[in-house]
């Protein structure tokens, strides 16, 4: 009779420790999905009777509307930030007929321009609030080549990626956060993405919501060392729909900008400053985890195969990059 081959103990303890990280990672991501919200801790009054106000970037479409309407119903007062005071006057119109106990600001700056004197007067403009809410959400591919090599990006557009991205957050966050630690307990949430870890052909973009997440990690143990009652909570976003540039019909892997707020907000009060908050994206996210580089590659490369071959050949100067706008 055969005898069978006995597995050494040191890989049976290997895949007994696999399996303990496994189950814990699987739990800590689970939880971060099963805690309540602690929003509302953040919608409180002033010592001297002022309500709650957030301010909201990025907040005449999309994701920024449709986070500024969740803040509303849960007690702030909301500061709309966009660049175009037409579109803005129709979203305070349209929110403040749905929360007629709110009020809605608006502030028109462009996010592309990152000069010391706007931070200062965007912190002079709101100084009369209790602000005890950031939220920086405004970003985007810009209004340049989208789906190319760098190469094929004008120094302008690469500018203005860059720009509203990473560098106007950061300034924005420098020049409000004295006015939130002096109102603690707050919040600073920013909007990122999950092509924050170097997805091609969206380069200036994947870097600038790489930047965006180290900075949050950055602020947390910032805020941790200054004793200040911060919570720090950046959102690694996947596809959303019912924004500017997608009006598809919302699935499990891609919900609508409302659907996808609701989400981000229940996430406030998790525990962890970098997150995931929609379920269905950390489900297409999580398995490239447990996955080796290369097969990662693969698949990005599959995936984006077909819109980046237009842009990958040819480089182009500047000038013909610009043609292709
Ligand atoms: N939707 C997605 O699939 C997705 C995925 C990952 C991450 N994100 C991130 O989510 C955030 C919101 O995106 P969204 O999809 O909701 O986009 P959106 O619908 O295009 O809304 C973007 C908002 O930012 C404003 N904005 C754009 N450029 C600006 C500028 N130069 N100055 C001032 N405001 C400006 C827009 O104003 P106007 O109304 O005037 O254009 C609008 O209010 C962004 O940071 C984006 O990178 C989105």
């Amino acid at each position: 009779m055969m005898s069978t081959p006995s597995i050494p103990p040191f890989l049976v303890w290997l895949g007994v420790l696999a399996a303990v990280v496994l189950a814990i990672k699987a739990t800590n991501t689970i939880s971060v999905y099963l805690r309540p919200s602690k929003l509302r801790r953040y919608a409180h009054t002033s010592r001297d009777g002022r309500p709650p106000w957030v301010l909201v970037t990025g907040a005449s479409d999309g994701i920024g509307k449709a986070l500024s309407n969740e803040l509303a119903d849960s007690g702030f007062n909301v500061v709309l930030h966009g660049r175009n005071r037409t579109k803005l006057l129709n979203v305070q119109s349209e929110l403040s007929q749905a929360h007629p106990a709110r009020s809605f600001r608006l502030l028109v700056a462009d996010a592309t321009q990152c000069q010391p004197e706007v931070f200062k007067d965007i912190a002079d403009q709101l100084s009369d609030l209790h602000l005890t809410g950031l939220v920086n959400n405004v970003g985007g591919g810009g209004s340049g080549t989208l789906f190319a090599t760098l190469d094929h990006y004008t120094a302008e557009n690469t500018i203005e990626i860059v720009n509203m991205n990473a560098l106007f957050p950061t300034l924005l966050i420098g020049s409000l956060l004295p006015t939130l630690v002096q109102n603690g307990p707050a919040l600073l949430m920013s909007t990122g993405s999950i092509t924050d870890a170097g997805v091609p052909l969206v380069s200036a973009y994947s870097a600038s919501k790489g930047y965006l997440k180290t900075l949050a990690e950055s602020l947390t143990r910032e805020v941790k060392i200054a004793g200040w009652d911060i919570e720090v909570l950046h959102l690694r976003v996947g596809v959303v729909t019912g924004v500017a540039g997608n009006k598809s019909k919302p699935s499990m892997f891609m919900p609508s900008a409302p659907v996808f707020a609701k989400a981000a907000l229940a996430r406030v009060g998790c525990g962890s400053p970098v997150i995931i908050p929609y379920w269905g994206h950390t489900l297409q996210v999580a398995p490239l985890d447990f996955m080796p580089v290369w097969l990662v590659d693969m698949i990005i490369e599959y995936s984006l195969r077909d819109i980046g071959s237009v842009f990958t050949n040819t480089p182009a100067t500047n000038d013909e990059a610009a043609k292709t706008k």
